[in-house]
């Protein structure tokens, strides 16, 4: 049975999908920790929902680059004898350019803030999920996990591929003890994250009826997770993208994924 109140820790809930889960769930009547970077961003965010909800907003401001982030974040959950229902592991940005063209360490901050950090929080957070018999994870990952890699924003798709097999295992190995798992993957998502890779003007350029809101994105989640449903590719135009790309042969459809590479860097170099 859920609690009354569930309570809820979502990550990169600053901005975009994470702050529209917060307030999709305290809307629902869940209690929240909220957890990101900018600690201000948060602290609005939080006093916006207790007005709105009378929710228990929990800020624990944190950076999931770094090595410490997610042991300290569960010690201070703990300290405070909250026990966590929902993970939400959405904190996430691209890294534009090739592989070589970066440093390690930009390579390594993503890979902790987007593999390392989501697999930590649920190896931290699960055995007390399965303990009280309830559970619900949603790995944000992307339709990029589902399609062929691109040419630029080289370790994206891996990451998010990376999160979707993860999600699928955890899930079989969960279900029977009432914790869902489940693999959101949007599509193109109004949000700040194409503000914060840098590649706004350019994905103005692509048309309207390929975009979703957050609120949509973090609806059908809910819904998904809800239902058990293990993986969840949102939006009609997604879905039919995800089905087209299954029914191509691979190398057509890395032939396609090496087309629209080059598109998007020759419109990037006139940018
Ligand atoms: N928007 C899209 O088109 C799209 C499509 C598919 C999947 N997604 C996925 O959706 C998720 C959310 O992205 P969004 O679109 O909502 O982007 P967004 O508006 O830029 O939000 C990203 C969030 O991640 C947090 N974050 C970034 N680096 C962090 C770090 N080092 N430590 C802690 N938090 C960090 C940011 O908070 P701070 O900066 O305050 O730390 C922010 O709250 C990501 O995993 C993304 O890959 C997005």
């Amino acid at each position: 049975m859920p609690p009354a109140r569930p309570l809820t820790l979502v990550t990169g809930a600053s901005a975009g999908i994470g702050a529209a889960f917060a307030r999709d769930l305290a809307a629902r009547g869940h209690d929240l920790i909220l957890t990101a970077r900018r600690a201000e961003r948060l602290e609005s965010l939080a006093g916006e929902l207790r007005a709105r909800h009378g929710c228990t907003v929990t800020v624990l401001p944190a950076d999931l680059a770094d090595p410490q982030a997610v042991h300290a974040l569960c010690d201070a959950i703990a300290q405070r004898g909250l026990a966590v229902d929902w993970l939400v592991n959405n904190a996430g940005y691209g890294v534009p350019g090739t592989f070589e063209a970066n440093e390690w360490a930009t390579h390594e901050a993503f890979i902790r803030v987007l593999m390392t950090a989501p697999a930590e929080l649920a190896w931290r957070l699960l055995p007390g999920m399965r303990q009280r018999g309830y559970g619900r994870i949603i790995n944000v990952a992307s339709l990029a996990g589902h399609v062929p890699g691109s040419a630029g924003h080289t370790l994206y798709a891996a990451s998010k591929a990376y999160l979707i097999k993860f999600s699928q295992s955890l899930a079989l190995e969960n279900r029977h003890l009432g914790v869902h798992v489940c693999a959101l993957c949007p599509g193109f998502t109004w949000s700040e994250f194409h503000d914060v890779t840098g590649t706004r003007e350019l994905m103005n350029k692509l048309p309207k009826f390929m975009w979703q809101t957050a609120e949509d994105v973090v609806r059908e989640g809910y819904d998904a997770v809800e239902h058990g449903d293990i993986v969840h590719v949102t939006g009609g135009v997604n879905r039919f993208i995800k089905a087209l790309t299954k029914l191509l042969p691979d190398r057509l459809a890395l032939w396609l994924s090496a087309r629209e590479s080059k598109r998007y860097r020759a419109l990037e170099a006139t940018h």
